[in-house]
């Protein structure tokens, strides 16, 4: 974050660092021009209250500052790793979001002309470099010194500069991670995300890759790398604030959790225009898309479930194949790529860099790309021929909730308008399954109303438990994987989820005494076949001493037998399960984290956004 402004640096910058703190909190710093010919820079590793805690108290007298919070790359989260970074002199200061892939030769050619580098990071290097650009043709300014220094970086980066030279400016430059700037009244602000400045203006101007931006207190110059005056975007901030507080929980996770069914409506609404499942943007003509004969789903982590719940819808309504990879995967196995191919990319954030790079992989290769994604204007929507946003709202938890819920109805939505397009199903038939998806939202409040409070006490009585195992069939297993990933992730428990036919290929010699293991069970009336091999798969793992946790639909009575500990979901069409049962596993590895004692919001090791490969 960058401010420029009448107001106290300090105070701006920190309030800022608090709302971005969710996208890396391994350390923080903050830059501030001291009013006196210098910058004073405090960085501290771990969370910002570290940082707060040596910050000199009260306001200083600089206006014009920078900060950071990190999630490490190069280099451990220590001090001096910390952003801000300066050159030999301390008169210039950057922070980074990114990877700059050629910093080792950077370092090297600095090192040999004698400059000491002072950490081990990839980011300091362009202190350095701006500090030497700028002092060639001091009179030519920051922004130029910032523009020579970029034509010479590869790989990821968006960076903020100060010189101490120039305390009334805040130089900017984007590539690939986002950059947003807040236009005040007599005071201007650059974030990664507009939660930063939201408290002080609702105006934004939304940077384009390869923009550099120059802030003074009386507005913002934004020009390309090659110094031509660039087009921008500007936008009215119009979620409230309130909607990214806590709404009364301990964790934000919580409050998302909740959030569901709003999240499920909203991703729904206005998808559905005169009969027709519409997308958000597309600019492929529907010749197109009536050409495609294969697809590829493409994401990773949570989004990569909502994927593998993808295929059985495409593949059931569009009798088309369906293959769902991991993003990290795809483009390093030359997989048959072309113009008839859809590519769908699944993010919630639209930033993270290995479903960034599939997107452009397949691009190349011709094929078309369908985004999914959270975040309006973020680079993976940009890059692709056509977007369907879900509408979650944000999600400062980490790990991911409400936005897997709306990932898997947007991914329907998808199966649903590519079904219009091939034909394969009738206008009535496309009507009548998005009124089925529209009965999620009621459906998803009835699971959070019945079965929040008990899914916490047991998950209170096995938060001791040394591993937990997940089980499912058919949309089931997805759900397996996904409750595995949420207890993995926030307990630091080992979890595994296992297709249950799976179970005797290998798996069923973990099952030991008091294991406790999850079962998500299918319908007996909708898939009675899967049901009866899935009660075989409870008794085998009973009689081997496991505990059984099932997730059951209500009114299920043959598997009251075999449940240690029932969790009861609403009957629901097939497709619709993995909403439903997904919730309680939420809740479930939620509380068991709590009960252990971390923190749910923020579990170590891991960002929001994972900007890098
Ligand atoms: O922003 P994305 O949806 O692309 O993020 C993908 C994964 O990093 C993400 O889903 C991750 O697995 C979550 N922390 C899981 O809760």
């Amino acid at each position: 974050m960058g401010y420029v402004g009448k107001r106290g640096a300090q105070e701006v910058l920190v309030n800022g660092l608090r709302r971005l703190e969710y996208r890396g909190y391994d350390s923080a710093g903050v830059a501030i021009a001291d009013g006196a010919g210098g910058l004073e820079v405090h960085r501290a590793a771990g969370p910002l209250d570290n940082l707060v805690a040596v910050l000199p108290e009260g306001a200083t007298s600089g206006t014009t500052g920078m900060g950071h919070t990190r999630w490490a790359t190069h280099g451990p989260p220590t001090d001096r790793n910390a952003h801000p970074h300066r050159d030999g002199s301390g008169r210039v200061a950057v922070v980074h979001n990114g990877i700059i892939e050629n910093f080792a030769a950077l370092r090297a050619e600095l090192e040999a002309e004698g400059v000491e580098l002072t950490s081990d990071t990839d980011s300091e290097v362009a202190a350095h470099l701006v500090a030497r650009a700028f002092d060639t043709d001091p009179d030519a300014g920051l922004t130029a010194a910032v523009r020579a220094v970029v034509a010479r970086l590869e790989g990821a980066f968006t960076l903020v500069f100060t010189h101490a030279d120039r305390p009334d400016e805040i130089v900017a430059a984007r590539r690939s991670s986002p950059l947003v700037v807040g236009v005040g009244q007599g005071e201007m602000f650059v974030a990664s995300d507009v939660a930063a400045f939201i408290d002080f203006t609702r105006d934004a101007v939304e940077l384009g890759q390869d923009q550099i931006v120059t802030l003074t207190a009386e507005g913002a110059v934004v020009t390309d790398f090659l110094g031509e005056t660039a087009k921008t975007r500007p936008f009215h901030v119009d979620w409230d604030i309130e909607a990214a507080e806590k709404g009364g929980h301990d964790f934000f996770m919580l409050k998302e959790i909740e959030e569901q069914p709003t999240a499920l409506a909203d991703t729904l609404r206005g998808h559905l225009v005169d009969g027709r499942v519409v997308l958000d943007e597309q600019r492929l003509s529907d010749q197109e898309l009536r050409d495609i004969d294969k697809v590829f789903v493409v994401a990773c982590g949570t989004a990569y479930h909502a994927g593998l719940l993808a295929k059985y819808a495409i593949e059931h309504w569009c009798r088309i194949p369906v293959e769902v990879e991991v993003a990290s995967e795809f483009r390093y196995r030359d997989p048959v790529l072309d113009r008839s191919t859809l590519v769908v990319a699944i993010s919630q954030s639209g930033e993270t860099a290995d479903t960034l790079e599939a997107v452009r992989h397949a691009r190349d290769q011709k094929a078309r790309v369908l985004a999914i994604c959270n975040t309006n204007g973020a680079q993976i929507p940009r890059e692709s021929d056509a977007v369907l946003y879900t509408h979650a709202g944000p999600e400062v938890g980490v790990a991911a909730t409400k936005t897997f819920t709306a990932q898997v109805i947007a991914c329907y939505l998808v199966g649903l308008a590519l079904a219009q397009t091939f034909g394969t199903k009738y206008a009535d038939e496309v009507a009548r399954e998005y009124a089925e998806l529209e009965s999620s939202t009621v459906a998803v409040q009835r699971v959070l109303d019945a079965v929040v409070e008990p899914t916490r006490e047991l998950a209170r009585d096995l938060a001791g438990s040394k591993a937990v195992l997940f089980l499912g069939r058919h949309v089931g297993f997805p759900v397996a994987l996904e409750g595995a990933l949420k207890l993995k992730e926030l307990a630091y428990m080992h979890a595994e989820g296992f297709a249950a036919g799976e179970l005797k290929h290998g798996p069923i010699a973990l099952i030991e005494q008091d294991l406790p293991v999850v079962v998500v069970m299918p319908s007996p009336k909708g898939r009675a076949i899967l049901h009866q091999k899935l009660l075989s798969n409870i008794r085998e793992i009973q009689a081997r001493g496991a505990r059984t946790i099932v997730v059951a639909e209500e009114g299920d009575e043959t598997v009251r037998p075999f449940a240690e500990h029932l969790i009861e979901v609403p009957a629901v069409s097939t497709l619709l399960q993995p909403l439903v049962s997904s919730v309680p596993l939420q809740v479930f590895a939620a509380e068991v984290a709590r009960s252990r004692g971390y923190d749910v919001d923020k579990p170590r090791n891991l960002a929001k956004s994972v900007t890098v490969e």
